[in-house]
């Protein structure tokens, strides 16, 4: 796992932007995996200004979302569809046709998790998977004690969780319980992982996935088994982590094939 420890939220944000923008550049057909919540906010702000002052061009991209909520339509201002939307989609020109979110309406949700699978295989698979992390360590919505093989299924979100992301809607009782999401599984077979975290309340879960054992009461570790992951963290995220003068060093001195 390569851990890299920037400045502040922008610093990340830029860093990450940065990667993407070169695999974008490199492989203009890739397919990326995007993350929602709060954390994500700032990169794709960025990724917006690279687009609109660089030309970074989205046009061949596809892209695959971690997770919705079940019962919310696309238009409901808390899904992720809507979301997406408005951070990132409508100011970028991201085909509609290649981007892909769990249909939280799905009648049929197990056949909805199967075809999601199927067509992120059938593109090729995820190239770049977008990560945040919960403060109870979860990645996507798999939530503590979620198998570490798990595929995109239905799950049940803790309270903590709802909590969290309450601020998404009006009122914390109107966050469903239910979601779809990608499997830990799933999000291990992408090509590479790129995990963002800032501020203090990310400390722990960020020590215990980089330098605690693996278990599915910390989801994220499961990235341990990961071959590329990145995780871009602010200094006050890596505050609980015992070996960052390593992890500040290593990149500080990378060698130049590596860099
Ligand atoms: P947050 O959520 O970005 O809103 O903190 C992260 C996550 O739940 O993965």
């Amino acid at each position: 796992m390569e851990v890299i420890i920037q400045k502040d939220a922008e610093m990340v944000a830029k860093l990450a932007a940065n990667k993407i923008m070169k695999l974008v550049n490199q492989r203009p057909n890739c397919n990326l995996g995007l993350a929602t919540g709060t954390t994500p906010l700032k990169l794709y702000a960025e990724l917006i200004r690279c687009h609109k002052e660089l030309g970074l061009d989205f046009s061949k991209v596809s892209s695959f979302n971690l997770d919705e909520y079940v019962g919310l339509d696309s238009n409901h201002p808390g899904s992720y569809h809507c979301y997406m939307q408005e951070h990132f989609f409508k100011h970028v020109n991201m085909d509609k046709k290649k981007t892909h979110i769990p249909n939280g309406m799905a009648k049929n949700i197990p056949i909805e998790c199967e075809a999601y699978e199927a067509k992120i295989k059938a593109c090729g698979g995820i190239d770049l998977q977008i990560l945040g992390i919960g403060h109870d360590g979860h990645i996507g919505f798999n939530e503590p004690s979620s198998s570490l093989g798990s595929r995109t299924r239905i799950k049940t979100l803790t309270e903590l969780t709802r909590k969290n992301n309450a601020c998404f809607f009006k009122r914390e009782k109107e966050v469903p319980y239910h979601v779809i999401t990608m499997g830990i599984g799933t999000i291990l077979d992408s090509k590479s992982c790129l995990l963002l975290a800032f501020g203090e309340s990310k400390a722990q879960a960020i020590a215990d996935m980089i330098e605690g054992p693996v278990s599915s009461m910390v989801p994220a570790s499961a990235l341990q088994f990961h071959p590329h992951t990145t995780v871009i963290i602010d200094e006050a995220a890596a505050s609980m982590l015992k070996r960052k003068n390593y992890y500040r060093w290593v990149f500080d001195n990378l060698p130049h094939w590596q860099a």
